[in-house]
């Protein structure tokens, strides 16, 4: 008996031995980097005194801390693709930061001792630009795409010990036409494995049958090793066990395997359920490796007539475009910065994002699968043509197919990717050649990937139309042009359009022009755009004409708007105007302060809360008498207005105009300062909700509104804190331009600040910053200790506010 349980005893301590030590180790390299900026001969050597270089944490972006200079990446240049013939100065087209130039990271690694029979990955998940990767002296590994995914086997090149890992970096002038950012600004991670285990995105899961009682998950898992045993085991998203499947035969190095699902839960935007695949593989007994995959069930599909559908159900995409950077956290990926955005965005009814013009982060995508967003996961803004003079074309020709490749592999299973793209305006829409190279592509895309379609956006409509271009993609994708949607959709075989980029308006958040007039590239002195919302790029079309489209038309299948959020670079209308360094797209501003653009499309996008936003702000000291228009974005369909007490009449919705349709405007208003109302009818004329904005009166104090109030003691997460100015009654002074200090104390620290000003030539990172339009967003980051952080906040005689925030362990 005894002697029984000794073995038992035994056994099991084998066996928790083996598990613990087959399980594969992910270790993500965020300390102990070393960071200079210039060209250095013999930083990669293992022996070379990098003592005075600065220390880093990874994800890092060397250029964001700035300062911002007008000669930086100074483009004298004509932009072809928005219809300029004549070369002008283009300032802040890159955002002017200081991304330029060459660029080391130097790591001495420490592992934990290797077994002879494990491997080493080491996996960059993006780094800008043109990585060449150093090992104890010898290169490794190079890439040069800067938004790519690529891993390297550096098994035999590890010694035992002090391995002194070397990246080299380098960004070109002229290679983007916004800010790419710099460095290793997305994670960098060793994966240590047995050799007898799974490829590095080896496992591909699809679902080919969805049925209301159950689903086929098919499993293809790919091995290193033979006399293998593969055991495949669905959990449900409470860890329980759902379908279960060794692995009868191998084809070649490869498993094929189908399990079902009973009972499936659907994945979502509005029920983003997931599953988990375990892989497991055995020699033997022995558990040689454990990976986990995170999947969704759901189906697409793309029809003529029906257009897109999600899990049978038609649907049109409610979409924005997002450049990569996160503002004042430059392109350094953050998770609480990309969350930030994304309830945002969903708050605002978007189900869909488009990662415009590359490969987009992991983070990102995992979000996205978590929180519910349908994907447009894209590549490339070239292909062999160039639009700046050191894009990617200098690379498309040998680098476009592994690219491809590994944005493929590296994402296939997240349910929220629904479809590719293989590029953006490119300059080859016209020619026979570029024919040919959209065919290779979207060949690539279904060998790699056979379930989901290829779409290209394309702005050279009437070319593609002749050329056969557009009629090859899965999905043809417009790029503004709306006035060719109907005659695109008659050339096209598919029987249907996606507005892949739409609307391009441009507006400042808090800022107002009059006269309130349509306008195309309009400037004014001060380099901000007007937020009536009326003012676009000539290229482009207001919101309004595409709802009309999208709303009208079965066989459009939804938008992506140009872009959910502001980002650093192409300042357009103001191109040629320093300090303009930012963009004026977004549907919030560079902090992620909502303009009131976002409202317009929350009005139409979140069908479960309504929305009611009055424009513009009321505090117009020097135009009292004058015609102050005032609209109304609203779910509602009609409104009544009061100044002061008096009706200022009834508006409804009607088709006379898009604008009448999509917004309730009153553009007769004469300012008087006081109360503007707004109360909204129910279908039936009963009065259901109000809005009121009232003119505010001196500034008085400031008030703090963290997003967050408890934060994670990771040294990562973030809360951001809408710092505000309001007078003594509490009303928001919407035209203070105050400065404004921050100080941070207790176990955090003061990351970054943001006001949204396009013009602004303040640091990100020093702690101080003057308002715009009343607003701005302080960056509170944590430390790695449970406690609490203060944020105080200071400004001339205002009075002071102080917040808290707790960090907590996880
Ligand atoms: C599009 C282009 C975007 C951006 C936008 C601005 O043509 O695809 O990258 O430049 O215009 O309106």
């Amino acid at each position: 008996m005894l002697k029984q349980k000794v073995v038992l005893i035994a056994s099991l301590l084998v066996a928790l031995y083996f598990s613990a030590s087959a399980q594969r180790k992910q270790i993500t390299l965020h300390n102990g980097w070393k960071f200079s900026k210039g060209n250095f001969i013999d930083a990669a050597k293992p022996n070379f005194n990098d003592g005075k270089w600065k220390d880093v944490t990874v994800p890092h972006d060397w250029a964001i801390s700035g300062p911002f200079d007008k000669e930086i990446d100074k483009q004298v240049t004509a932009i072809t693709q928005n219809g300029e013939t004549k070369a002008t100065e283009k300032t802040g087209r890159t955002g002017a930061l200081p991304y330029i130039g060459e660029g080391w990271y130097r790591n001495h690694l420490s592992l934990p001792d290797l077994k002879a029979n494990q491997k080493v990955l080491l996996q960059i998940d993006g780094a800008m630009s043109e990585p060449r990767v150093y090992l104890n002296g010898k290169q490794v590994g190079q890439w040069n795409y800067g938004y790519n995914y690529f891993y390297i086997d550096i098994t035999n090149d590890l010694k035992s010990k002090d391995n002194v890992l070397a990246i080299q970096l380098k960004n070109m002038p002229k290679s983007s036409r916004w800010y790419p950012g710099a460095g290793l600004y997305r994670n960098v991670h060793l994966i240590i494995k047995d050799e007898k285990s799974i490829d590095q995105w080896g496992v591909t899961i699809t679902t080919p049958v969805v049925e209301k009682g159950f689903a086929k998950v098919n499993v293809k898992t790919k091995l290193s090793g033979s006399n293998l045993r593969l055991v495949n085991q669905v959990l449900d998203s409470l860890g329980k066990e759902v379908a279960v499947d060794t692995a009868k035969s191998f084809f070649g190095q490869e498993a094929d395997q189908n399990l079902q699902v009973l009972q499936p839960k659907l994945w979502s935007p509005e029920s983003p359920y997931l599953y988990t695949l375990v892989s497991k593989v055995y020699a033997g007994n022995e558990l040689k490796d454990v990976v986990k995959t995170r999947f969704g069930i759901r189906t697409i599909s793309f029809k003529a007539a029906q257009g897109f559908s999600l899990n049978g159900k038609v649907r049109k995409f409610k979409g924005v475009c997002l450049h990569h950077d996160l503002g004042p956290l430059g392109a350094a990926i953050n998770v609480a910065a990309l969350r930030r955005q994304l309830t945002i965005l969903k708050d605002m009814g978007c189900d869909a994002i488009r990662s415009s013009h590359n490969m987009p982060s992991p983070e990102q995508l995992e979000l996205c699968d978590e929180m519910g967003f349908m994907f447009l996961a894209e590549s490339f803004d070239e292909w062999a043509k160039a639009k700046v003079e050191n894009g990617y074309h200098l690379y498309f020709n040998t680098d476009a197919e592994k690219d491809i490749i590994n944005l493929v592999q590296a994402n296939k299973n997240h349910p929220s990717i629904v479809m590719w793209s293989s590029g953006n305006e490119v300059p080859d829409q016209f020619g026979a050649e570029g024919v040919k190279r959209a065919k290779w592509l979207q060949e690539i895309f279904h060998r790699e990937d056979p379930t989901r379609p290829v779409t290209v956006g394309m702005d050279q409509v009437k070319a593609t139309m002749q050329s056969g271009f557009g009629a090859l993609l899965d999905i043809p994708g417009l790029n503004y042009r709306v006035h060719l949607y109907e005659d695109a959709n008659k050339a096209f075989p598919q029987g249907f359009i996606l507005g892949s980029e739409t609307a391009s308006t441009v507006s400042s958040r808090g800022v107002y022009k009059f006269p309130v007039v349509k306008a195309k590239d309009k400037q004014y002195d001060d380099f901000q755009s007007s937020s009536y919302d009326l003012e676009y790029c000539s290229w482009s079309n207001l919101p309004d004409d595409d709802f009309v489209m999208q709303d009208d038309k079965p066989w459009v299948i939804g938008e992506f708007v140009w872009t959910g959020f502001d980002y650093l670079g192409e300042p357009t209308p103001y191109d040629n105007s320093w300090p303009s360094r930012s963009s004026y797209f977004g549907i919030s501003d560079l902090a992620g302060l909502p303009k009131d653009r976002y409202y317009l499309y929350r009005s139409r996008w979140n069908k479960t809360q309504s929305t009611l936003h009055l424009l513009p702000h009321w505090n117009w000291e020097n135009r009292v008498g004058e015609t102050t228009p005032v609209f109304v974005y609203t779910s509602y369909d009609s409104a009544e207005l009061f100044l002061n007490g008096k009706s200022l009449g009834i508006r409804k919705k009607d088709k006379s105009s898009p604008q009448n349709r999509y917004r309730l405007m009153w553009m007769d208003v004469k300012y008087e300062p006081g109360t503007l109302k707004v109360v909204a009818f129910d279908a039936q004329g009963k009065p259901v909700a109000e809005e009121k904005i009232t003119t505010a009166g001196k500034a008085d104090r400031i008030v703090l509104t963290p997003d967050r109030k408890e934060i994670s003691a990771d040294g990562k997460d973030i809360s951001f804190v809408t710092v505000s100015v309001v007078d003594k009654d509490g009303n928001l002074c919407p035209t203070s331009n105050q400065q404004l200090s921050f100080e941070v104390s207790g176990g955090g620290k003061f990351k970054a600040v943001c006001n949204g000003d396009a013009t602004s030539l303040e640091s990100f990172e020093k702690p101080t910053m003057k308002l715009f339009s009343g607003k701005l967003v302080v960056l509170v980051e944590s430390g790695t200790a449970a406690g609490k952080i203060k944020l105080k906040v200071t400004g001339g005689k205002l009075r002071a506010a102080q917040t808290e925030i707790i960090t907590a362990k996880n």
